[in-house]
């Protein structure tokens, strides 16, 4: 059976796929915040708990390998002053930092032929037309310490989206390394960028202001089915869970030469990521900028 590691499976579609997966798999090892009986300790926001999370994983391996590593948590904040106890901002912190360090953690365990799926969202490209701010760069500085970006919007609002949507770049540039790394490579590992599209009803917005969670919970009811069904871009949270686990369990594979995943009115798509996601030099510049964030060598 599958061993598969997880964050963002306590909640949210993850959470609905680990359901899925847990027939499946032995065992589903899940990091949460809130530790329990099929949960470790995880909290993405302090790069310590990711490095103790990362060891307690290889401890209860052993010499077992892991075949799916299944980067999903995230989290979505209304500006970008928060600060994670390391001093990144907490959205680029949690959503990128955090998962990147796991991911070089646990590289050396990946099994041959394991993949790596990193949730990632369609508001990372401006052509999908989504209302947030659409990310202006992914330089992992200025993305950490936004206070020194010269273009930070000025907007609060506008620049905790834009917090969100380029740490969502980064994980599709994330991908994209990982592909064409040369040990990846010949190891077999694959890796894919997952957007769930539009995905009302879970928990992303508890941080957003009252209304938009009103609006987030209510467009999650049957109230939001006539809308989704004239917008490919919004899914259902059992849809999008669904393809997470599709393609945690193989049930779902990449056509060949495609890593990026998008969920369109409840359907897998595998088109182009955006313009700056397919820039591999930048790909290759935030992964050295992030490894020195995170204290580890290139
Ligand atoms: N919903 C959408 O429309 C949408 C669209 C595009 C992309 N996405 C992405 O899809 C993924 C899942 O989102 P969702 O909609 O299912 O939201 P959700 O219900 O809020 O689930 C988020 C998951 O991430 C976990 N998480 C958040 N902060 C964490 C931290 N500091 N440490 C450890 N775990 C943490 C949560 O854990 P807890 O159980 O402890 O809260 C939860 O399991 C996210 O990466 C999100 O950015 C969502």
């Amino acid at each position: 059976m599958a061993t598969i590691v997880m964050t963002g499976g306590s909640s949210g579609f993850g959470a609905i796929a680990v359901r899925q997966i847990a027939a499946s798999a032995d065992p589903v090892i899940v990091g949460a915040r809130c530790p329990s009986d099929v949960a470790d300790s995880l909290d993405l926001a302090r790069l310590d708990s990711v490095r103790g999370f990362a060891e307690s994983v290889r401890q209860r391996l052993g010499d077992r390998s892991i075949h799916v590593l299944v980067l999903n948590a995230g989290l979505v904040r209304p500006d970008d002053t928060g600060r994670t106890p390391d001093g990144f901002e907490t959205t680029f912190g949690v959503n990128h930092l955090a998962h990147y360090l796991l991911l070089r953690l646990l590289m050396p365990a990946l099994a041959d032929d394991a993949h790596v799926l990193l949730t990632t969202s369609g508001t990372h490209d401006p052509a999908t037309g989504a209302a947030l701010a659409t990310p202006r760069h992914a330089d992992a500085d200025l993305l950490a310490h936004p206070d020194q970006d010269p273009g930070r919007h000025t907007t609060p609002k506008k620049a905790g989206e834009h917090a969100y949507t380029a740490s969502k770049l980064c994980s599709v540039l994330t991908v994209r390394v990982l592909n064409a790394d040369p040990e990846m490579r010949a190891r077999g590992v694959a890796a894919v960028a997952f957007d769930p599209g539009q995905v009302f009803g879970t928990g992303l917005a508890r941080d957003l202001s009252l209304p938009l969670r009103i609006a987030w919970k209510v467009l999650g009811t049957p109230i939001g089915a006539p809308l989704r069904r004239f917008t490919p871009t919004m899914n259902t949270p059992d849809a999008a869970g669904s393809a997470l686990a599709g393609l945690v369990l193989g049930d779902i594979t990449a056509p060949d030469g495609r890593t990026y995943a998008a969920l369109r009115s409840g359907r897998l798509t595998w088109p182009d990521p955006s313009n700056l996601a397919r820039d591999s030099e930048l790909a290759q510049t935030l992964w050295a900028d992030s490894a020195r964030l995170v204290g580890l060598s290139r």
